[in-house]
């Protein structure tokens, strides 16, 4: 994770820095850092914790200098104090890096019996110190970071600035994305083009392997076998992306408010409301000609898929696996080559979903991907993107992705029903007309936040919940589950109702909350048989139903969240908002850092 920056400008360097870190702060935490150049020497302020430290440190000491790198820190090797932050220097270099050096003890052991002598416990200050040999034994810069790549095993993107060199910058990719800034006698590199948006929209991507040299009028670019590459230039809609609340406390609750109108975006991109069909050019695979989906995805990305495999199977009999994205890369699944590898990602970077994508590529298989980031690696190596149109997604808790994406998985089963003859032309009018009814739906759930806010005082007080539901509420429960331990940091489990007599039903008394998500769908009378286990022993519900659901139930509750009456297909969509509510306003309450929950990161481009 982590993410880099680096500039050779002609102004200022330190506040650049900092700005583009702040677009970064998303990918990691832990600790920040700069190294600038001043009259050719290098010098470093690097802080624990958020970034505001950082720039509190550099309104006491401030730096001149046009040149610099900088870095957002989440933690993987050595513990998140100021010593461990990026930059990682020597007398010569410095340098920041995003991802993991797997060989990085060996190095340490072989540099050291040369006389090398670490300051740090973190794998980047390795290849701060194999650089610093090869220059050491007279490579110029360039010379020694190409001697030096070849030695790293793992996954980097990297940008290293030299002491005496105020036009010089090199990077290179392998594992971790890295994207080259274009700017008028200035060059830029950061993780992502939203880091670069104030600075230029013209960026270019490095690929696997590749490496780049830098300087203010010019970018060199070399694939890893040496040999010099264009990577075309493209204009990103990164620059678009401006880090504001608006009026909103924190970026989860104005991604959460936002949801009615990015479901809708999403939703036309795929279907054609007027006609009632969805629109066959945004789909363009063949789902007759598939005989099985292979989805996978990590945590609510996978929940939103896993809510998918619901309606592919039911609506388009299309059997479906899916995977956590970190077992599939490794489980060596046989796959045939008449199944469509679906990969779900808000990023587009998740390192095991990638790694899973290669593995079916390398298979032979057709990859299809549903990704938030357009630009993002996952999208630029699928054969197919479908767009979810949510826009940028700060808040760490996933909530307006996962809602479009399972809005893109909805219209995708309906397609993938009307190809292969499983529904006919009147059940796709109506399937769609169904749902165009979500952001109606949505707006109306939204106002009942007074009341999901109420019942978050009880919560907040608990240690731990248990999140229940049946069909598509299942994976629902656990991504209900997963938003409130993220963010509130009480533990949660999520389970399908009908697991509850086969363990956790141990778990139950007076003291445990059992949020049970229950519309009025043809598995409604089996949850209520599970609410009855609960109450019996003194769990206290929260019920998430509808009107007609809750004039059915009969049993006590700690509280009754109803919603309107709705079709099944929207059902997930719907209750996915008070289940984020839920966690949301707890955390609030709570005094928890909402938006950068602690040890997490919004891109996780380690696996
Ligand atoms: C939880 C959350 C994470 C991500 C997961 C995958 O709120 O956001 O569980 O869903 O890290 O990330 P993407 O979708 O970027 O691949």
């Amino acid at each position: 994770m982590c993410g880099i920056i680096g500039i050779v400008g002609v102004s200022s360097v330190a506040p650049r820095l900092v700005d583009a870190l702040k677009r970064l702060e998303y990918r990691g935490y832990d600790s920040a850092g700069v190294a600038i150049l001043e009259d050719g020497a290098l010098t470093r302020r690097r802080a624990e914790g958020k970034l505001v430290n950082l720039e509190k440190r550099l309104v006491a000491e401030p730096m001149a200098g046009t040149i610099g790198i900088g870095h957002t820190r989440w933690a993987t090797h050595g513990a998140p104090t100021e010593r461990n932050a990026h930059p990682h220097a020597t007398a010569r270099l410095a340098v920041v890096h995003n991802g993991i050096i797997e060989n990085f003890a060996e190095l340490r052991t072989d540099l050291e019996a040369d006389g090398y002598r670490f300051e740090s416990d973190t794998d980047t200050e390795a290849v701060a110190q194999l650089v610093t040999r090869a220059l050491d034994h007279g490579r110029t810069p360039v010379e020694a970071v190409r001697e030096s790549l070849p030695k790293l095993k793992g996954a980097f993107a990297l940008a290293i600035l030299f002491a005496g060199e105020n036009n010089l910058l090199v990077a290179a990719r392998k594992g971790s994305p890295l994207a080259i800034g274009h700017g008028e006698g200035e060059m830029f590199l950061g993780s992502d083009a939203i880091a670069l948006a104030p600075f230029t929209d013209t960026v270019s991507y490095l690929d696997e392997g590749d490496w780049a040299v830098l300087t203010r009028e010019s970018v060199t670019i070399y694939d890893e076998n040496g040999a010099q590459v264009t990577r075309a230039a493209q204009k990103s809609a990164g620059a678009a992306f401006l880090v504001s609340k608006g009026n909103h406390r924190h970026f989860m609750e104005k991604e959460i408010h936002e949801q009615p109108e990015v479901i809708s975006h999403t939703l036309a991109h795929y279907l054609d409301f007027t006609r009632g069909r969805v629109r066959s050019e945004n789909v363009p695979v063949d789902f007759a000609r598939i005989d099985r989906l292979a989805i996978s995805a990590c945590g609510t990305a996978f929940y939103a898929a896993s809510i998918g495999k619901y309606w592919f199977e039911q609506i388009a009999r299309l059997p479906v696996d899916i995977d956590i994205a970190s077992e599939f890369r490794y489980r060596e699944m046989p796959l045939s080559k008449d199944t469509l590898a679906l990969f779900v990602s808000q990023s587009g970077e998740t390192a095991d979903t990638l790694a899973s994508l290669r593995y079916c590529k390398s298979q032979g298989l057709k990859i299809a991907s549903i990704v938030n980031v357009k630009e993002s690696t996952i999208a630029r190596e699928s054969d197919v993107i479908f767009p979810t149109l949510a826009g940028p997604e700060v808040g760490v808790a996933s909530t307006k992705a996962f809602t479009c994406q399972l809005a893109v998985l909805a219209a995708l089963a309906i397609a993938a029903g009307k190809a292969r003859g499983t529904i006919d032309e009147k059940e796709e009018q109506r399937l769609v007309r169904h749902l165009s009814e979500i952001p109606r739906f949505a707006n109306e759930v939204l106002r009942l936040s007074p009341q999901i806010e109420a019942v978050c005082r009880e919560l907040m007080l608990v240690k731990h919940a248990l999140y229940l539901g049946r069909g598509t509420s299942f994976p629902l429960a656990m991504e209900g589950a997963l938003k409130l331990k993220e963010i509130s940091y009480i533990h949660a489990e999520g389970y399908a109702a009908g697991e509850l007599k086969h363990g956790p039903i141990a778990l139950i008394d007076d003291t445990m909350p059992v949020i049970v998500i229950a519309p009025h769908d043809k598995l409604y009378e089996k949850t209520v048989s599970n609410m009855q286990e609960v109450a019996a022993r003194g769990g206290r519900i929260i019920l998430i139903t509808d009107a007609r659901g809750a004039k059915e139930t009969g049993i006590k509750t700690l509280d009754t969240i109803v919603l309107p009456d709705m079709p099944d297909i929207i059902a997930p969509l719907i209750y996915a908002l008070p289940v984020q509510m839920l966690a949301y306003y707890t955390a609030v309450f709570m005094g928890t850092d909402v938006d950068q929950p602690r040890n997490l990161a919004k891109s996780v481009t380690v696996e």
